[in-house]
């Protein structure tokens, strides 16, 4: 199979395909998503939230990171993945936020960065280009600056976000994530950079769509966003295995004599 890469994935969006991408943290998980067809796993500070369960994506540590790239790194044999820089490897000192993204290349098999920020985070973009590492934008609502925003909201300011898109292209980014804004807005953002973007409760008008893995598939509790969709419901389904084999050993159905020796 061929691989997807930052230039196939530019081949879509000027063949106007649309691009998917889905979160993945770990091997199995990101085995069924590559053998599934999607284009692009990302390794997401969400994971701080879905898989750690914090309230925030702030405390993943760039180690912890590595750790879950590597697994997925191992299982994809077709879908480029990108993973992201947590807080604050994309933000402080550039050569650090170089060194982070080249630990991601060397160590875990995985093939660009995605980091947060647009205009402001361009020169470092731009650094961590040179050195080799392709990069994802991520503007619009960020995730990491949670505490500065107030909580998460919709981001409505299109020349601010227009600005961001635009820099970050002119930087080097190989393709922009735009999370959190009016449809008409992000359909601008795409209508003013010539890279593939892919929204997160952005509307149509993108090149393609990303959303947490573990919202799609009902595992993740409480709240989930508005922009989201549940495709299936695996915490039943795991709720129900677990009952199923605790009814069994309690009732002594569990080992049969076929699955003992
Ligand atoms: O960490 C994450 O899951 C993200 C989303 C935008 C999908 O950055
Ligand atoms: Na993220």
């Amino acid at each position: 199979i061929k691989r997807v890469t930052t230039r196939s994935l530019q081949s879509m969006r000027d063949r106007d395909e649309a691009i998917t991408m889905l979160t993945a943290y770990d091997f199995p998980t990101a085995r069924i998503l590559d053998e599934a067809g999607i284009d692009v796993l990302l390794v997401g500070d969400s994971l701080a939230m879905v898989v750690q369960g914090h309230d925030t994506t702030l405390p993943v540590t760039m180690d912890q990171m590595i750790y879950h790239a590597e697994m997925v790194g191992r299982a994809a044999s077709r879908a480029l993945v990108v993973v992201d820089l947590p807080f604050p490897e994309g933000q402080i000192e550039i050569t650090r936020s170089i060194e982070a993204s080249a630990r991601v290349v060397k160590e875990t098999g995985c093939h660009a960065v995605k980091l947060e920020g647009g205009a402001e985070q361009a020169d470092r973009i731009e650094a961590i280009v040179t050195a080799g590492v392709p990069v994802m934008a991520h503007v619009g609502l960020r995730p990491q600056n949670i505490h500065v925003d107030g909580g998460y909201r919709l981001q409505r300011d299109t020349e601010k976000l227009v600005a961001d898109a635009q820099a970050a292209q002119a930087a080097g980014a190989f393709a922009v994530l735009i999370e959190c804004v009016p449809a008409a807005v992000a359909a601008a953002i795409t209508e003013a950079v010539t890279v593939p973007t892919i929204g997160i409760g952005a509307g149509r008008s993108v090149s393609g769509q990303v959303l947490v893995t573990h919202d799609i598939v009902g595992l993740t509790s409480g709240y989930t966003p508005k922009f989201t969709r549940q495709f299936a419901d695996l915490g039943s389904a795991l709720g129900a295995a677990a009952t199923g084999y605790r009814d069994e050993v309690r009732g002594g159905g569990f080992p049969s004599d076929a699955e003992s020796f």
